[in-house]
């Protein structure tokens, strides 16, 4: 799960997917990362984690990193929550390989950044959910 700051939107797509898949018994690894390094080494906004807990989900424990090419490697589809993101991982794929693997979470749909805007939390919060519940409806 890729956004710019890994601290409010991939955080929460890292919790949500992994509560539903835990949920649906599937063994899958999901980690999140950002584009941005400005918050290397920080926990999740407070803002996300709140609102994860508010639905049964604790982020608090995760810590921000940046996106790195063996992430590649290392998971079989990149998911990423705009179009800026979607260039920026694009952009540091080295074969068609990786690149098959960068899809946008909600496939022809943005998560939008929530940063700036406290209301958009929840809505941000919902967005994913539905996201993550398909993806897994597609996958399983
Ligand atoms: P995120 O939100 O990409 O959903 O984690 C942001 C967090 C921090 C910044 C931008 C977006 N920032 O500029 O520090």
């Amino acid at each position: 799960m890729v956004c710019l700051g890994n601290i409010c939107r991939s955080p929460l797509a890292e919790g949500v997917m992994q509560h539903l898949a835990k949920e649906n018994n599937l063994n899958w690894q999901v980690d999140s990362a950002g584009t941005g390094d400005w918050h290397v080494g920080q926990g999740p906004d407070r803002r996300s984690t709140n609102t994860a807990r508010k639905h049964g989900i604790d982020i608090s424990g995760q810590v921000c990193r940046l996106f790195r090419i063996s992430d590649f490697d290392v998971f079989d589809v990149i998911f990423v929550m705009d179009r800026n993101n979607l260039s920026d991982i694009l952009a540091m794929a080295r074969h068609e390989a990786d690149t098959g693997k960068v899809k946008l979470l909600l496939g022809d749909k943005i998560v939008p950044d929530p940063y700036f805007d406290d209301a958009q939390f929840e809505p941000v919060f919902k967005m994913i959910e539905e996201g993550c519940r398909e993806i897994i409806k597609s996958l399983i």
